[in-house]
């Protein structure tokens, strides 16, 4: 770290401790407060993940900041501080309830903040920096280490409210990325730690799409991966908030699909199966798919399943799989 990063580093650190301090004990942050409560947040779940408020006030947090001695032009370069056409500066985040993000040793690299109201955008996080890279980053990943490497799993969500919602139901092994798709170095990072990925993303069309590329690109690298479904475009926050924690462990964690169970799932929307040139289509997909499967186990299961539900013979099946598999090499 040069010595630029260290001072960000160290006013993350204060603002950190300010926006939940005036969340938690703050005529100021009462609102932000009452909005987590709303959302069924407790004292011991915002006290966990350092959640805080920033008032919606033009100047508090950028005096706070500079009696601190930190200067204007580096708080506007870390995203903390805009400049306004009067040059005054007012905090990024002004009336947004805070998620510090926090890198894997725990220290607070940048910050989301969500709107209380119905403002645009709903969530605003820190810009892109050296510091705070989000194609790198998983959110919660340094408090959920050390249950991810001993359940050998991790649940893998889109955004911090499902994670925070899932230790609430008990689930203390889930991280999210930041709003994007999983990258290869974020899932390599993630092959460390574990064997088993269970995906859980939000049960939208630009959730399952979402799902479909983590579950390739995990399986890449080596992960063994399953993945999870919900109904009626819910997500996970409000499944839990709907149905309660049990229903979610049981119903969708524990329940969730192999991979190969997902992928012909994920692949049936695009087929009409009452033509029989979709149905063929289907099948010469599902099977392509199948050939890449490495444990002959898991092949022959699969193979099975599909045999019986298009009447077809498991020889034949059998036959063009090893066709493919000889062309693959
Ligand atoms: P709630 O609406 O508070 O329940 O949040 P959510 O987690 O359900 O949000 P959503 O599924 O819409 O998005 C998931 C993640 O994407 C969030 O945690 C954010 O990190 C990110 N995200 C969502 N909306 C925005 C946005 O408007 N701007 C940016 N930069 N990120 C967003
Ligand atoms: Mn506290
Ligand atoms: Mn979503
Ligand atoms: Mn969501
Ligand atoms: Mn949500």
């Amino acid at each position: 770290h040069n010595k630029e990063q260290e001072n960000v580093l160290k006013a993350f650190e204060w603002l950190t401790k300010l926006y939940h301090h005036l969340l938690r004990h703050t005529k100021e942050g009462k609102e932000g407060y009452n909005y987590l409560i709303s959302r069924g947040f407790n004292d011991e779940v915002i006290d966990r993940f350092q959640l805080g408020f920033s008032p919606n006030s033009k100047e508090f947090i950028a005096e706070f900041l500079e009696k601190k001695g930190f200067h204007r032009q580096l708080m506007v370069k870390a995203g903390v501080l805009t400049v306004n056409d009067q040059n005054q500066a007012t905090d990024r985040f002004r009336g947004r309830v805070i998620f510090p993000i926090r890198n894997h040793l725990g220290k607070s690299i940048g910050f989301g903040g969500r709107t209380i109201s119905d403002q645009e955008p709903k969530y605003l996080n820190s810009p892109e920096s050296d510091l705070f890279r989000k194609g790198s980053l998983l959110y919660n990943f340094d408090l959920a280490r050390a249950s991810i490497r001993k359940e050998q799993e991790a649940v893998l969500f889109e955004g911090y409210m499902d994670v925070i919602s899932a230790y609430k139901a008990g689930i203390q092994n889930g991280i999210a990325t930041l709003g994007t798709s999983i990258t290869e170095s974020q899932a390599k990072l993630l092959r460390r730690y574990v064997d088993t990925v269970i995906i859980c993303y939000d049960a939208d069309r630009a959730g399952l799409q979402a799902s479909f590329k983590a579950a390739k690109l995990l399986k890449n690298v080596g992960c063994h991966v399953k993945v999870a479904s919900m109904p009626d475009n819910l997500d996970p926050d409000e499944y839990i908030q709907l149905y309660g924690a049990e229903r979610f462990k049981n119903d969708v964690i524990t329940s969730s699909d192999t991979y190969m169970a997902f992928i012909i799932r994920y692949f049936r929307k695009d087929y009409n199966l009452k033509l029989e040139g979709d149905r063929i289509q289907y099948v010469e997909r599902v099977l392509d798919e199948l050939a890449l499967i490495e444990r002959p186990i898991e092949r022959e299961h699969f193979l099975k399943e599909l045999a019986n539900e298009f009447e077809l013979s498991s020889k034949v099946l059998d036959e063009e799989i090893r066709s493919r598999r000889q062309k693959i090499g």
